[in-house]
């Protein structure tokens, strides 16, 4: 079943299953949004049905408590937990720095709460979300209903002075309706191409009325885990430099395909 897997998929799986072994028995882990994070909530639900792992995770979206409740992990909420371990997760791009964009999924208010509440934000990705600059994947920008095309006027007055290539704004839809964030807030996605400074941008859309917030991860995300389709992993953390190598062994992974049935 593993080799029938597609390589991304393959790349997926290796970064979850690695970041999976930084998990300690007793910690509060935040557990991200996405399909590169799904993987990683089913390994923790293997673990803990077959390993005794004892956690509490704590989602980020309605989509991964529904998976990880589906997969057997116990859940608490932030305000029980109030701090994290870790938090793992995936993202749309990383830069050299391990700076981020995310809300690909839209769920980027909550994954930035949890990772922020974090002593660790591990980050796992496909190497193909590697990049020397941020911004050919569109920022998305999560804003209040009330008022939004305001809103939305000022982000693209406010772009015409930053360091960016591209500045059309979209309202992010979801067929014929606007996408809705777990909190009902709209997600705009900012076509910039190019972000020549996230921490400046970062900063200066959030001074805007209505964003409630961005998808820049600026100084957040501690360790990037880069997963290949040969099962080959790279472990980059930022605070130590330390670039580390490693296979999986993906052959070894049919329980869990079989869990998700084949
Ligand atoms: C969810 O809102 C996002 O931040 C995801 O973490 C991001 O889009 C990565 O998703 P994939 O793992 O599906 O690429």
């Amino acid at each position: 079943m593993a080799a029938a897997l597609s390589p991304i998929d393959r790349a997926k799986y290796s970064a979850a299953r690695r970041a999976v072994d930084l998990v300690e028995d007793g910690m509060r882990v935040g557990l991200g949004t996405g399909s590169t994070a799904a993987w990683m909530v089913r390994l923790l639900g293997e673990a803990v049905r077959e390993a005794g792992l004892r956690i509490q995770g704590v989602p980020t979206s309605a989509r991964t408590a529904e998976l990880a409740r589906a997969a057997g992990l116990p859940l608490t909420t932030l305000d029980e937990a109030r701090w994290l371990d870790l938090t793992i997760d995936g993202a749309d791009e990383f830069d050299l720095e391990l700076h981020l964009i995310k809300g690909g999924g839209g769920a980027l208010l909550h994954e930035k709460i949890v990772a922020t509440a974090s002593d660790r934000m591990v980050v796992i990705a496909d190497l193909a979300k590697e990049v020397r600059r941020l911004g050919a994947f569109p920022l998305p920008v999560e804003v209040v209903p009330f008022g939004w095309q305001t809103t939305k006027a000022l982000i693209e007055e406010t772009l015409v002075s930053l360091d960016v290539l591209g500045r059309d704004v979209m309202l992010r839809m979801n067929g014929a309706q606007p996408f809705r964030s777990d909190e009902g807030n709209l997600i705009l996605d900012l076509h910039l191409n190019r972000i020549g400074n996230p921490r400046q941008l970062s900063l200066v859309l959030n001074q805007i009325p209505g964003v409630v917030e961005n998808g820049l991860f600026v100084d957040i995300c501690d360790t990037v885990v880069i997963g290949h389709g040969d099962g080959r992993v790279e472990v980059r953390d930022i605070a130590t430099g330390r670039v580390e190598e490693e296979r999986i062994d993906i052959d070894a992974a049919d329980n869990i395909f079989r869990d998700l049935g084949e």
